[in-house]
């Protein structure tokens, strides 16, 4: 069983979608740790009586600081892998340095389009006719790290900021745990900070059709 840690900082929906498929998936969620006491995410996994720990950056002289100690609680769950599922903090160079285990993060667009906040916006003022989410490496650039999978959904003409946001989620929802699932079941693993595939360098990153990712071109 693949021990994942989850990092949260919101409402937690994608690691209730996790936590819903990890057995089967052959991964465990042994903990969630967050930056906000209060948040959802917190809250669900104490309501699901997983480990669940908090860590507020107030307290600490810089990002440096708070990201060592951080990750020095994360670490003690002794997790094979690290999910960021809507953890909202940007995590020093330093910190990643250190990190033994691989690190992926789910943002909602089509990387490497619109990194940072308020992606659904800018795809709507941007006049995209698809938008989506992509699970990506962790590395100190911000969203910038090698994409492992994508979840696409058209953009309609009607559509707000709020209606892409939820038509993305749901897709969001069945592609963090089929990329986790991936590493489970060892067919996914880092070789030099890139993702390789069956043995593969991952020469373009998977698609989710339906709830499964496949290497051969879009959802449509
Ligand atoms: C998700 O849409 C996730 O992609 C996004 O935060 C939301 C968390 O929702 N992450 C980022 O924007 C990271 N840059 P959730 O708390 O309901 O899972």
């Amino acid at each position: 069983m693949l021990r994942v840690a989850v990092l949260a900082s919101g409402r937690g929906s994608n690691l209730a979608a996790l936590q819903a498929c990890d057995d089967d998936a052959g991964f465990g969620i042994v903990g969630v740790f967050s930056d906000k006491p209060d948040s959802g995410a917190l809250q669900h996994a104490r309501d699901a009586g997983i480990h669940a720990q908090a860590l507020v950056p107030g307290g600490y002289p810089n990002r440096e600081s708070f990201d060592l100690a951080f990750f020095a609680d994360v670490m003690q769950i002794q997790p094979d892998l690290i999910v960021c599922a809507g953890y909202m903090r940007i995590i020093s160079a330093v910190a990643l340095a250190r990190l033994p285990v691989p690190m992926i993060n789910i943002h909602p667009s089509l990387l490497p389009l619109y990194p940072g906040l308020h992606t659904h916006a800018r795809a709507l003022e941007a006049g995209d006719a698809e938008h989506g989410a992509s699970v990506h490496l962790v590395t100190a650039e911000l969203d910038g790290g090698p994409v492992i999978a994508q979840a696409r959904v058209p953009v309609h003409a009607d559509d707000d900021p709020t209606t892409l946001a939820a038509r993305v989620l749901e897709r969001e929802h069945h592609l963090l745990p089929a990329s986790v699932a991936l590493f489970a079941r060892g067919r996914l693993k880092l070789h030099q900070g890139q993702p390789w595939l069956d043995g593969e360098p991952l020469a373009a990153p998977l698609q989710l059709r339906g709830k499964v990712l496949v290497q051969d071109g879009p959802d449509k």
